[in-house]
């Protein structure tokens, strides 16, 4: 399995937390990267790409003029967040995204794109699959028949179909991730989009010893976390092989939220006290990545432990706080 890509000319529809890391990962690889986004990413200060277009992609004009001389598209531009944000801005992430889908396909046909990868997500699973916090864990073929739980999930699933519309129509070839909680530095940690890793470790970071947190839900629910450098090296695996169906990105250790939160403390030298906030969203009661199909097709499975990842985290967002950011 060729685990690097090389000599090309790649456009990263959006260059937040995962784009601005694929970005920086392909242009050392040796290929020219244009990043198209609405905004500039806050937290990156190194040089990660060749060239940028701040430019709002629900737009048909302006994925045109991206995708112009482009080999491969990497398409990670979304309206999204965590559960706080997608339970609270629905008709907002299933407008924007499937504009942005739409016209990022049909302007990588136009452009005679090579390869055209879409950034899904374990959103897409049924609702009666996760019900339990020592659910089994989610293999690609769950997804139908569909209950996604939130709208953000049906979006992303219906995104799906049409890259699989556009294979069969256009030839578009195209490649399909679905992540599971991707973590890691260049991440929002706190302002309402922000997921439960990052959240956490920004939280952690504010309190001192023997504080209280806030902890969303009852802190039983459980998730598995995937640190980014594995996620990219998923990815590009994903793009070189010839594999077009959707396909697992994720770690298939499940843990519960509050042990999440004991392996933060440890890590900052803090002992605290969760207050569990009932109030706030939490999401399906469980949710774990099956990686059996993964792993055989890509012959890759995640190296970064939880510790590990979640260590490197926490620091750069304690730097960041210090820094005053
Ligand atoms: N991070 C995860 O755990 C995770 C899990 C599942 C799926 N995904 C998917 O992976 C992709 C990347 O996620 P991320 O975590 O890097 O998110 P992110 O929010 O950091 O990045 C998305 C980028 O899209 C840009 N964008 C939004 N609207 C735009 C518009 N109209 N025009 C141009 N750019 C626009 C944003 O400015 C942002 O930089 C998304 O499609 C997301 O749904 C992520």
């Amino acid at each position: 399995m060729k685990t690097s890509i090389t000599g090309k000319r790649i456009l990263i529809a959006g260059g937040g937390f995962i784009g601005a890391h694929m970005s920086m990962k392909l242009k050392k690889m040796g290929n020219f990267v244009r990043i198209a986004d609405i905004k500039r990413n806050p937290y990156v200060k190194e040089d990660y790409y060749s060239e940028a277009y701040f430019k709002d992609l629900r737009l048909i004009k302006n994925c045109i003029s991206v995708t112009k001389d482009i080999d491969y598209v990497f398409n990670f531009a979304a309206n999204m967040g965590g559960i706080g944000f997608i339970t609270s801005a629905a008709a907002n992430i299933m407008f924007d995204n499937s504009m942005i889908n739409l016209n990022m396909l049909n302007a990588s046909v136009k452009n005679n794109v090579q390869r055209f990868f879409f950034s899904s997500s374990a959103c897409v699973y049924p609702e009666e699959k996760q019900l339990k916090t020592r659910l089994v864990p989610l293999k690609e073929t769950d997804a139908i028949p569909a209950h996604p739980d939130t709208s953000y999930g049906w979006e992303k699933l219906y995104a799906e179909y049409l890259c699989k519309a556009f294979k069969e129509y256009f030839g578009l070839d195209i490649r399909i991730a679905r992540y599971h909680n991707i973590y890691g530095s260049f991440v929002a940690y706190f302002g309402g989009r922000e997921k439960a890793p990052a959240a956490l470790c920004y939280k952690i970071s504010q309190v001192m010893n023997g504080d209280t947190i806030n902890v969303w839900g009852d802190g039983k629910q459980t998730r598995s976390f995937c640190y980014i450098d594995d996620c990219i090296e998923g990815t590009i695996r994903l793009m070189n092989s010839n594999y077009t169906e959707p396909l697992n990105i994720g770690s298939d250790r499940r843990i519960t939220i509050d042990k999440m939160v004991n392996i933060i403390e440890n890590i900052a030298g803090k002992k605290l006290i969760k207050s569990h906030d009932m109030s706030r969203p939490q999401g399906v009661r469980g949710r774990n990545a099956d990686l059996t199909v993964t792993k055989k097709v890509l012959n890759w499975k995640p190296k970064i432990s939880l510790e590990n990842g979640l260590a490197l985290t926490y620091f750069w967002i304690d730097n960041q706080t210090k820094q005053g950011f």
